[in-house]
């Protein structure tokens, strides 16, 4: 048999036994790759046994013989094996969430990644005296971490999902560095010249640099070829399939830069754009895919490493053990110095917010090192233009504390959660679940004393089944939750927040919402449960706060409009916080109606009243901001609406289908054309039409009273003076006490000015700012807008030329300033 067959039997074989595995893991809650290093470890004894004598095994002996063919070609796992790891962790992660912790991701990955080759090169270089680069390599190698294990906990625990954003956040572009870092390092090793202290640098920061770059292109490259498909999904998986390995090989091997690096970038970016050009279900396959492929590359690459780790452990010596052991002091000193000293400096600064030292133990014991680490290592063991002694010493040592990570950190993770109690029920969970039991024991009776009306059952039946009748008992008199008030808000806040994000789900399921606008709003959700989680009702309205505010995306569009006078971006923005408030607003109603039926028999009516009142407060602010914007924009809310509708039509008109072919009342085919016709629908309705600001400058010029005078050469050359901008409802556009740059035009909207006796509004066609200007002196009041406002902004030095030019204008500017000094 040829090589390749062979291989391919060994691949095919190796698949069905780590899949075997994979209930084993479940039943003895360890991680998979646990239980992979062991099979592995046993392969390569086995195999290492039948060395020489596997024609005498027939079919197991080739078994063998292709694993370690496999095994030992150091291209396989780098070109094979990497591409889908880090283009699976790219894709899944939440990239928003992401942003969202950068700093601290950022500071945990890249800064954490070079903490920890330093000290561990600086260690093991102290410890065995070995080349320093040799030392700076094996700490490369191992600074990768695998979050899989770590992860799966604070899911457990229920810990605040930012956590696990955090662990995975940290993996994803620590891979990126480490191996950027590893492949400079080889270079370094491989053509003996020393670098002087800037080159690394600069060399990291080009194939960095690069890298992201690549990775931008291409994946939009492979998102226009799949835009064009016509949505079939396999075309798309494998599209993104040769983008990962087009990344990785084009990058490594043409441009040099950084592939790794590309291939997270390109990643990330499908995962950013993917949800709004791909269909809900395309994506979901897409997920799907390449959750397969990664499971398919980790598990082989932990099997075919433990295998070759045989072979490389029988040169093991006790000098490697004790350089381990320093190896692993020193690895996880480092990480531990990251999160206890250097993240507590950014939780200062407020980039990021608190995290309990419970969980950055977790976080630090948690460093796991993976499938990444051991295909490092194996790489450097293959090159062979690398000293045999450096290959040697470098797989075992990396090897080594891969082992001592799966057999000491892995194993002791859930006991140290044990430790730390955060795996118990705390007293509300207890009261909570001693509540809902009672519940539905008194709810199960009163339907078991139905039934045993129909049944003619004997009245006696209650007797029989002691538990329920206790709790119905429990609920009729009245009985009720024993916890403090407080406890009980909060607990009803989180559940309402875990109920709507379900509802927001449950709409994208149901394609009434778009999973752009899902996911936003989802995430939105998260970090509210977040902030209950950690503040209560404090957290609540903090969350709520902030929802108000301008985030990043918006601001950005309003400095590119405002920059450069591109309107797309916040145009895009605007129509998306239309639709993400009128879908919020649709779920608040609904878990209203949540809260009064359900919370109120679990925590009481006083507590039901409390969450009614905080529902609703958030609600008016909501009315409010759907006014504010309706204002301005009336039309596209309209239209927004209806198509809102029309969706809901067509999910309606679907389910009805399915119950005619549930009844068989249509055939199959019929069946098929229906939904054919509705997808089609359904894409229509899906396409959003785009919204139009409305900034013509000579449309705006002539709304204000002031320019009504003006001939149409005159409106030109004064719209030339003017500058058309966007402020938001609530955002300040001047401040009390500044000093006066411009004065402003309402074209269209509402500002209100806040003076000490009162606000006064101002509508479209007034103009406000000028005080300042005339006399020279701080602006007198803050001016915010209260709906969206379209303004023309003149500038100070404008304004003067204006005035020179226009007495009539100034005459007329003059008097309401008069006016209004009173
Ligand atoms: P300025 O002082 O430059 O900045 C604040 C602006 O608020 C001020 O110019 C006026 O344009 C406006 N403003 C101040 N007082 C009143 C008022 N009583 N009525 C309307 N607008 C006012």
């Amino acid at each position: 048999m040829t090589e390749i067959v062979v291989a391919i039997l060994a691949i095919a074989l190796a698949l069905v036994l780590v899949s075997v595995l994979l209930p084993v893991a479940e039943r003895l809650r360890i991680p998979h790759t646990v239980l992979l290093a062991v099979l592995g470890i046993a392969l390569g004894v086995t195999g290492a046994w039948l060395v020489g004598e596997t024609e005498r095994f027939g079919l197991l002996g080739d078994f063998f013989e292709g694993l370690t063919a496999v095994g030992v070609s150091p291209a396989a796992f780098l070109y094979v094996f990497l591409p889908p790891l880090l283009f699976t962790a790219g894709l899944t992660i939440d990239v928003r969430r992401l942003f969202d912790e950068m700093s601290a991701v950022l500071l945990l990955a890249i800064v954490a990644v070079f903490v920890c080759i330093g000290v561990v090169g600086g260690v093991v270089h102290v410890v065995t005296g070995i080349d320093i680069f040799v030392c700076l390599l094996l700490g490369a190698i191992v600074s990768t971490t695998d979050p899989a294990a770590v992860i799966g906990i604070l899911r457990e625990v229920g810990a605040p999902k930012r956590l696990s954003i955090l662990a995975e956040g940290e993996a994803l572009f620590n891979d990126a560095a480490a191996i950027a870092t590893f492949t400079i390092l080889i270079d370094v090793l491989v053509h003996h010249i020393v670098p002087d202290a800037a080159a690394p640098g600069l060399d990291f920061l080009r194939e960095f640099v690069g890298g992201i770059m690549l990775g931008i292109v291409l994946a939009h490259v492979a998102l226009l070829i799949v835009t064009r498909l016509g949505g079939s999904i396999t075309g798309l998986a494998s599209v993104t399939v040769g983008l990962a390995y087009v990344a990785y090989i084009l990058g490594d091997q043409y441009l040099h830069v950084s592939g790794v690096v590309a291939v997270v970038v390109a990643a990330l970016t499908l995962a950013t754009l993917g949800p709004t050009r791909l269909q809900p279900h395309q994506w979901e396959a897409l997920r799907h895919t390449w959750h397969q492929l990664e499971f398919w590359a980790n598990s082989l690459i932990f099997l075919l490493a433990a295998i070759v780790a045989v072979r490389v452990l029988a040169g093991i010596r006790w000098w490697h053990l004790a350089t381990v052991a320093a190896l692993y002091i020193a690895a996880f000193g480092a990480r531990a110095l990251v999160l206890f000293g250097l993240l507590p400096v950014l939780e200062f600064f407020g980039r990021v917010q608190p995290v309990d030292r419970r969980y950055k133990t977790m976080i630090v014991w948690g460093g796991l090192r993976g499938a990444v680490t051991v295909a490092l290592a194996l790489v450097a063991y293959g090159n062979d233009r690398l000293p045999q002694d450096v290959r040697d010493f470098v797989a075992i040592i990396a090897t080594l504390f891969v082992l001592a990570t799966l057999f000491i950190n892995a194993p002791t993770l859930r006991p140290l959660m044990r430790f730390f109690r955060l795996n118990e029920l705390d007293e509300t969970d207890k009261a909570l679940r001693d509540r809902v039991l009672l519940l539905s024991w008194a709810s199960v009776a009163a339907q078991v004393r139905d039934v045993a009306k129909v049944y003619g059952a004997d009245a006696d039946i209650a007797q029989r089944l002691p538990h329920l009748e206790a709790g119905d008992a429990a609920m009729s008199s009245g009985g009720d939750i024993a916890l403090p008030m407080d406890k009980r808000i909060a607990y009803g806040l989180r559940t309402l927040c875990a109920r709507e994000r379900e509802l927001y789900l449950w709409r994208f399921g149901q394609q009434s919402i778009s999973r752009h606008i899902a996911t936003m709003l989802v995430v939105d959700a998260d970090r509210l449960i977040d902030q209950v989680q950690t503040d209560g009702v404090a957290g609540y309205a903090l969350a709520l706060e902030q929802d108000v505010m301008l985030d990043r995306g918006f601001r950005i569009a309003l400095w590119l409009h405002q920059t450069f006078g591109l309107e797309r971006p916040l145009a895009d923005r605007l129509a998306d916080r239309f639709e993400t408030l009128m879908v919020e607003r649709s779920v608040i109603h609904e878990l209203l109606d949540f809260n009064r039926a359900d919370m109120a028999d679990l925590l009481g009516k006083p507590v039901a009243d409390k969450l009614h009142a905080l529902l609703d407060e958030r609600l008016q602010g909501i009315d409010g901001a759907l006014k504010a914007l309706s204002l301005q924009y009336g039309d596209y809310a309209d239209t927004i609406r209806a198509q809102h509708l029309q969706r809901i039509a067509i999910r309606l008109e679907s389910a009805e289908y399915d119950r005619q072919r549930g009844n068989f009342a249509i055939s199959q085919e019929v069946y098929r054309d229906l939904q054919h016709a509705l997808q089609e629908r359904r894409a229509e309705a899906a396409r959003r039409p785009p919204l139009r600001l409305g900034l013509k400058l000579t449309a705006m010029v002539e709304r204000v009273p002031l320019f009504a005078g003006l001939a149409a050469g005159e409106v030109s050359a004064v719209g030339r003076l003017l500058r058309a901008r966007v402020v938001l409802p609530g955002q300040k556009i001047v401040t009390r006490g500044e000093r006066g740059d411009a004065m402003y035009f309402i074209a269209a909207g509402v500002a209100q000015v806040k003076l000490a006796m009162g606000d006064v509004e101002l509508g479209e066609g007034a103009f406000f700012g000028e005080v300042a200007l005339l006399e020279h002196k701080p602006r007198n009041a803050d001016v915010v807008a209260k709906g969206v406002c379209h303004l023309l902004r003149l500038d100070a030095r404008d304004f003067r030329r204006l005035l020179a030019a226009r007495p009539d204008m100034r005459q007329e500017i003059e008097s309401v300033a008069a006016q209004r000094r009173g």
